[in-house]
């Protein structure tokens, strides 16, 4: 049997530790909704990683990945150029967005999650909601996506954690200002966990709906091994087959965070041979 083989088609680095993927993948791309991811895995002695499907073009059959590196295999994705493959890539996996008209809704990206929250930006805008966005990164050159954002926002707010960017500060306080000022009918988090979980304490202040998107570590993808579970009002959840969106208000982000931290040493160890690898290989 000839295993279909996932093209790299476009690379563009987006910062230091940041790229920019697009992938032919014409199934995929046909059925991919805002929200979605797909699960891949490089080569035959790879492990598999999750990530979100930033765009899809169903015309174009590609899917679009943004990723940051931050451990073995991220690395070694990183390193694949136009024209190389990627072997497996399994999606779209988890429950889209529901996207529809809620009104005025307040979407919030914070780092890599900008690339998630980027379909979402896109969906809601063009089901005709009022669209405001806010992208939050440590330094300007960690802003990505900003355009794209642009292009389907009523109003975009930058901030950033050193000013070098828009507004200085985190992105709950750029929050505070917007709901403060006008109503807002509902909210979206995605970013880092710590973001998500004071995000959602943010908009609760208001009584303000919140969904936020989950990302724990998971294997399949597809709801057989429960290693993403987690604990949402109360019961547990696979947030690859139930989520990965949630409400923010649901879950519980103590365990969350904890669980999150399971696999450092094994992860920091897996990097490091990665890494003295590439050393010896490039000489
Ligand atoms: C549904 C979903 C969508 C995702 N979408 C994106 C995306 O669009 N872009 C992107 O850059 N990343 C995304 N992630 C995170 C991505 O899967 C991880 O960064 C990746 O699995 C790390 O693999 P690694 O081998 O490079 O690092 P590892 O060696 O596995 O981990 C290195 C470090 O990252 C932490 N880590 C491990 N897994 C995760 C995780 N799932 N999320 C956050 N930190 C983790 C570890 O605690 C460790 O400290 C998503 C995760 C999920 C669950
Ligand atoms: S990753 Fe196995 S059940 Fe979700």
């Amino acid at each position: 049997m000839v295993r279909p083989m996932y093209k790299i088609t476009k690379r563009t680095q987006l910062s230091q530790n940041e790229y920019d993927f697009l992938i032919e993948a014409p199934r995929i791309a046909t059925k991919a909704q805002p929200g979605q991811f797909i699960i891949l895995r490089i080569n035959d002695s790879g492990e598999r990683i999750p990530l979100t499907i930033a765009e899809s073009s169903a015309t174009k059959g590609t899917i679009r990945l943004v990723f940051q590196v931050i451990g073995k295999t991220t690395a070694e994705l990183a390193q694949l150029n136009v024209g190389e493959f990627i072997l497996d890539l399994t999606g779209p996996l988890g429950m889209p967005t529901e996207i529809k008209d809620y009104g005025t809704v307040l979407i919030v990206g914070g780092g890599v999650g900008i690339a998630a929250i980027f379909p979402i930006v896109k969906g809601l805008k063009n089901a005709g909601n009022r669209v405001i966005t806010i992208l939050g990164a440590k330094t300007a050159e960690l802003v990505i996506l900003a355009k794209e954002c642009q292009e389907y926002s009523d109003e975009l707010i930058i901030t950033t954690d050193d000013g070098s960017l828009g507004m200085k500060g985190l992105v709950t306080e750029a929050m505070e200002q917007v709901i403060a000022r006008e109503p807002i009918n509902y909210s979206w988090a995605i970013g880092p966990s710590i973001m998500m979980k004071f995000c959602t304490e943010t908009a609760s202040n208001y009584d303000l709906p919140i969904n936020v998107s989950l990302n724990p570590i998971m294997i399949d993808g597809t709801g057989m091994c429960g290693g993403c579970r987690v604990t949402i009002d109360g019961n547990i959840k696979f947030a690859c087959v139930d989520g990965p969106e949630f409400k923010g208000t649901q879950v519980n982000w103590d365990e969350f965070i904890s669980r999150m931290k399971q696999y450092t040493d094994e992860e920091d160890a897996c990097l490091a041979d990665y890494q003295k690898a590439q050393v010896i290989h490039n000489g």
